[in-house]
């Protein structure tokens, strides 16, 4: 029986073995619509485990994950959940080198298009309108010309949220953004995150602390496959056993 929720994302019980050892054992998180939620833990966790379940890319052996409360996201194909409105950044940007920043931000546009109209490279009025409100909000109105490949670490990351943007997600999986960001980077995306919630509802891995400071959002911590602790910063921060397996390393 399908459980009653409003949540957008409802996981609930959740295992995933890889040759008897359960990555996810028995975790359980739910994501209110337009929530920004943090998700920490040591590495090995099963945080990105936990977004290949939500993906498609791994079947649970146990446990339910819906979408918007009635998807059923263990039955159905990566492509299919893609195309309901889950987007997911991994953490290695897939930016083109060899494409500018406006050439890369068509190319995620075309995924939404025809392939009539993605082969004639047709765009529309409101794809340029859509192309450069995303630009601006990611911060590269004034690199829509550079290469990918000159672009910073930092802006590449962006501009990845940009392509994902562009494909207009309800829900946004971002896999540790911050790694290898300066620290003005870092602020620059935790802004960048919060100012998307509302609107999407996002789900962010991320191991630096500062970073899920300036998130200023609920956070989830993991640890062996299960949720250790939940609530604000400061709550999950004083928990013992989080400073123990985590914190206090
Ligand atoms: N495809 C896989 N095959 C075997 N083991 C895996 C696979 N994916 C993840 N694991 C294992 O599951 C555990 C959780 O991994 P992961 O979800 O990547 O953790 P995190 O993202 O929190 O660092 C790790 O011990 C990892 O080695
Ligand atoms: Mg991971």
């Amino acid at each position: 029986m399908i459980p009653v929720t409003r949540s957008v994302l409802y996981l609930d019980g959740l295992s995933v073995s890889f040759d008897g050892f359960k990555a996810l054992n028995n975790l359980s998180i739910d994501l209110a619509p337009g929530e920004l939620r943090a998700v920490i833990g040591p590495n090995g966790a099963g945080k990105s485990t936990m977004m290949d379940v939500v993906t498609g890319k791994t079947r649970p052996d146990e446990g339910t994950a819906l979408f918007l409360g009635s998807h059923d996201l263990t039955v159905l194909d990566e492509t299919e959940i893609a195309n309901l409105g889950i987007g997911r950044k991994f953490q290695k940007p897939s930016v083109i080198e060899t494409l500018t920043v406006e050439e890369n931000l068509e190319l995620a546009l075309a995924g939404n298009r025809s392939p009539w109209q993605a082969i004639m490279q047709i765009l529309r009025p409101q794809d340029h309108r859509s192309m450069n409100e995303v630009a601006s909000r990611v911060g590269l109105t004034d690199a829509l010309d550079q290469l990918g490949g000159a672009l910073s670490h930092g802006q590449k990351q962006w501009l990845e949220i940009g392509m994902l943007l562009l494909q207009e997600p309800k829900v946004l999986l971002v896999d540790e953004p911050a790694a290898g960001m300066t620290d003005s980077e870092t602020l620059k995306t935790a802004e960048l995150l919060k100012s998307l919630a509302g609107e999407h509802t996002v789900m962010v891995v991320e191991h630096d602390m500062e970073f899920v400071e300036a998130l200023g959002c609920k956070v989830t911590v993991l640890h062996e496959g299960r949720v250790l602790a939940e609530g604000s910063l400061p709550h999950v921060s004083s928990n013992n056993e989080v400073i123990d397996v985590y914190l206090g390393r």
